[in-house]
């Protein structure tokens, strides 16, 4: 009896500590909006609210000195931040956006790169509201701010369509875990996810993940030649690695030009080890 009261106590002091670590820090909260009340219509909006147990000082740090002396030099702004900071801040809470899975956070690339809280001067002046998932920008556009070369293929003739969300690399990328995805597996997965028939298990693989997988034959960023192909034709591409081919394949005969015409099950095949079906 006496055991289970001292447990259900011990229960309850330790609901206490876990739900308090994060709410009460030096000044609480109250004191800051006292003198910072815009920000609480705008920071309503997103889920860093007292409700989800996420304190200003989660993310501003001890305030303490600021509250008795206020100045922008004694306060965690985040505007000159280091890369490193910004990270170890978040991930405090968000412990799965690891920077060792990602290109970006190991490359310096921090979360304020994309995301935006949502209560900044931006946001409190004129009421604008954040994007979803606290991003800076939903389109595409958020991505090929860096990255150019990809945003160029992007607009060749033949490129993937937008997603639901309006960004295309959203698709096929995950930025958090940039470093995963591109291990070829994962990413001739997601592939497959949309083009199922392209994807296996097949008795016959054409080309498995060992090798580049689908890159080996597409330009997944988008391409002058149709299907995205990486040689403007498909006889091209086939003769850039099968130079041998069998001795009635009469190459001067146009019949004999159209691999795929033949080679149809190109991808891969239960039935055919040479892809004729
Ligand atoms: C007594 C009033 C007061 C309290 C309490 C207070 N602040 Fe401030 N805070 C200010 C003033 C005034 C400024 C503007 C300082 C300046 O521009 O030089 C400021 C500036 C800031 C800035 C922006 C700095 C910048 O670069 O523009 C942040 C962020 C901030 N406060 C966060 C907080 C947080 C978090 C708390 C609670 C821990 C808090 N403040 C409590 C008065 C207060
Ligand atoms: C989840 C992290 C987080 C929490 C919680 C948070 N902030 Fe912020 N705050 C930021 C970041 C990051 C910025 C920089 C602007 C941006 O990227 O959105 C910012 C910007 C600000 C600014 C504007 C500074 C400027 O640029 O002039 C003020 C003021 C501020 N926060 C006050 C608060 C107050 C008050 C609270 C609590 C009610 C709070 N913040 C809670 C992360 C947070
Ligand atoms: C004290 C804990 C805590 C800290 C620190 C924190 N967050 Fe959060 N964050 C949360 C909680 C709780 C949620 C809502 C629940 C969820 O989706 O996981 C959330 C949700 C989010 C979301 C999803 C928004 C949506 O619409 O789904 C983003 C993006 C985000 N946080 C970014 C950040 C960034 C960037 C920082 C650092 C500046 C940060 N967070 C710091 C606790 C925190
Ligand atoms: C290169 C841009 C980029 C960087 C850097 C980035 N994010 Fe994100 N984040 C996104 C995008 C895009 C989404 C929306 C993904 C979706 O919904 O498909 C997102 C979604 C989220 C979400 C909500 C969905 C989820 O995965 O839980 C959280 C939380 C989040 N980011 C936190 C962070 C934190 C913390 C950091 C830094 C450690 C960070 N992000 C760095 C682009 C970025
Ligand atoms: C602030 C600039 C910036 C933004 C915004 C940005 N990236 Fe990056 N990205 C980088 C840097 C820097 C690297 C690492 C160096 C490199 O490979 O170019 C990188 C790497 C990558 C990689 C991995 C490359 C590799 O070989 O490891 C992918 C995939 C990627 N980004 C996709 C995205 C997507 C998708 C978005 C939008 C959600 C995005 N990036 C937004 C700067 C950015
Ligand atoms: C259809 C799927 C798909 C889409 C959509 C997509 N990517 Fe990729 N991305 C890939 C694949 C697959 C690779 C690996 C390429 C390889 O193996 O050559 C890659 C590689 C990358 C790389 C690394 C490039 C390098 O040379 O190492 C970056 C950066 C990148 N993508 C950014 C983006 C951006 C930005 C967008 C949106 C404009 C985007 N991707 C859209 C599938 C995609
Ligand atoms: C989110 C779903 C999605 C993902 C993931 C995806 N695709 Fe696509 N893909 C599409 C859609 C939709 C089309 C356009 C189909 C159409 O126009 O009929 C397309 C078109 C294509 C085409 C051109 C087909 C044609 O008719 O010209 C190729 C090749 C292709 N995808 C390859 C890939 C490769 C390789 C990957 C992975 C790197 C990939 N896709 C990932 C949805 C996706
Ligand atoms: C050995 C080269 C090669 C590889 C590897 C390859 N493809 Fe293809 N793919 C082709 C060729 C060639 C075509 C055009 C077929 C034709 O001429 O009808 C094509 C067409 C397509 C098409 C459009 C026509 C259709 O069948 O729906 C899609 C989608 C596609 N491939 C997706 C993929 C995906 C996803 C992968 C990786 C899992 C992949 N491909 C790997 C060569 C390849
Ligand atoms: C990136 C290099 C590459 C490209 C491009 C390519 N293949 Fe292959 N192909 C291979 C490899 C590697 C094998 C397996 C060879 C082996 O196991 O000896 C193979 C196997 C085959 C086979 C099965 C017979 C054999 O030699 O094992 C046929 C048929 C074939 N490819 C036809 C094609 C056709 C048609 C195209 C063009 C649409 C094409 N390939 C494009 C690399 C490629
Ligand atoms: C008219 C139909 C047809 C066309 C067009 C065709 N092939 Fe074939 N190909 C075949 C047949 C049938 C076989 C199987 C021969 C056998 O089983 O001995 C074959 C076998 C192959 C093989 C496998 C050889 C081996 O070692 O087993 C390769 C590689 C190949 N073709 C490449 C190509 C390429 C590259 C092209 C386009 C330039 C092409 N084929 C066009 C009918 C065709």
């Amino acid at each position: 009896m006496r055991a289970r009261f001292y447990f259900s106590f011990l229960f309850a002091v330790m609901v206490c500590v876990a739900l308090s670590i994060p709410v009460l820090g030096d000044e609480g909260n109250n004191s800051c909006l006292e003198c910072h009340d815009s920000v609480q219509a705008s920071i309503a909006r997103t889920p860093h609210t007292f409700a989800n147990h996420v304190s200003c000082e989660a993310c501003h740090g001890p305030g303490n000195a600021h509250a008795k002396d206020p100045s922008a030099n004694n306060i965690r702004s985040f505007k000159n931040s280091s890369a490193k900071e910004i990270v170890a801040t978040c991930t405090k809470c968000h412990s799965d956006k690891h920077p060792l899975l990602s290109s970006h956070l190991s490359n310096g690339q921090a979360c304020l790169e994309c995301h935006s809280l949502g209560h900044s001067p931006v946001f409190t002046d004129n009421g604008k509201r954040p994007e979803r998932r606290l991003l800076k920008n939903i389109s595409a556009k958020l991505c090929t701010r860096c990255h150019a070369g990809e945003k160029a293929k992007m607009n060749r003739p033949y490129h993937h369509p937008s997603d639901p969300f309006g960004n295309v690399c959203l698709s096929c990328h995950n930025p958090h875990k940039t470093k995963i995805e591109l291990r070829q597996n994962k990413v001739d997965k997601k592939c497959s996810t949309c083009h199922p028939e392209t994807g296996g298990p097949f008795m016959y693989v054409h080309l498995g993940t060992q090798n580049r997988g689908c890159s080996e034959c597409h330009d997944p960023h988008g391409s002058t030649n149709p299907n995205l192909l990486n040689r403007n034709t498909t006889r091209f591409l086939c003769l850039s690695c099968h130079s041998d081919t069998p001795d009635f394949h009469n190459l001067a005969d146009p019949k004999f030009r159209q691999c795929t015409s033949c080679h149809s099950a190109i991808h891969g095949s239960n039935t055919s080890a040479v892809f004729l079906e």
